[in-house]
């Protein structure tokens, strides 16, 4: 179960229906997902697919997205500083950055500019979140890293981070060991 925060006005927003309003005002997807069987903790990528292939295949078709893959981490991930770190800074995308929490959680971070204040939604496991291509974010992992999700693409060479060297996500985040 999701939750939104928005630091500069003490302000928490909770459950699926105001999440969903908030970031539907905003452009930004958000939606709940289940699978149609519980794929095994040690699951592979082919069975964790297969098991939301009924969500999934509907969301590439519309977005045009070609290719869909599992990405996990762990706190025994080897390079877990630098994985940390690479997404932890402000950047961009040319595409959107789509991602289904199969377990575990994740805090994205999101900068939309104008008179919009900065918010963060913490996504856990159930949660499909689309961060439109352009939009100014970032990602935490957290302290103890525990992230399973399906990541789709309309061509993964062109994911790749543009920073913005703004500045704005330390004001945001915790300091981490390197
Ligand atoms: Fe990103």
């Amino acid at each position: 179960m999701a939750v939104l925060e928005i630091p500069d006005q003490d302000k928490v927003i909770r459950g699926y229906e105001n999440i969903h309003a908030y970031l539907d005002a905003r452009g930004i997807v958000f939606e709940e997902w289940h699978a149609d069987r519980h794929p095994a903790k040690d699951a592979d990528q082919d069975t964790i697919l297969a098991a939301y292939q009924h969500q999934l295949k509907p969301l590439m078709e519309k977005g045009g997205y070609t290719v869909a893959d599992v990405i996990s981490v762990y706190p025994d991930t080897p390079n877990l500083g630098p994985i940390r770190q690479k997404f932890l800074s402000e950047h961009t995308h040319t595409e959107d950055e789509v991602r289904y929490f199969v377990e575990g959680q994740g805090l994205f971070w999101f900068n939309l500019g104008s008179d919009e204040p900065v918010f963060s939604v913490l996504c856990q496991a159930g949660d499909l979140i689309s961060v439109p291509a352009n939009t100014r974010h970032w990602f935490d992992l957290g302290e103890e890293p525990h992230v399973r999700a399906i990541r789709v693409f309309i061509d993964p060479s062109g994911w790749v981070p543009h920073y913005t060297e703004s500045g704005i996500d330390k004001m945001y985040n915790p300091e981490y060991p390197a």
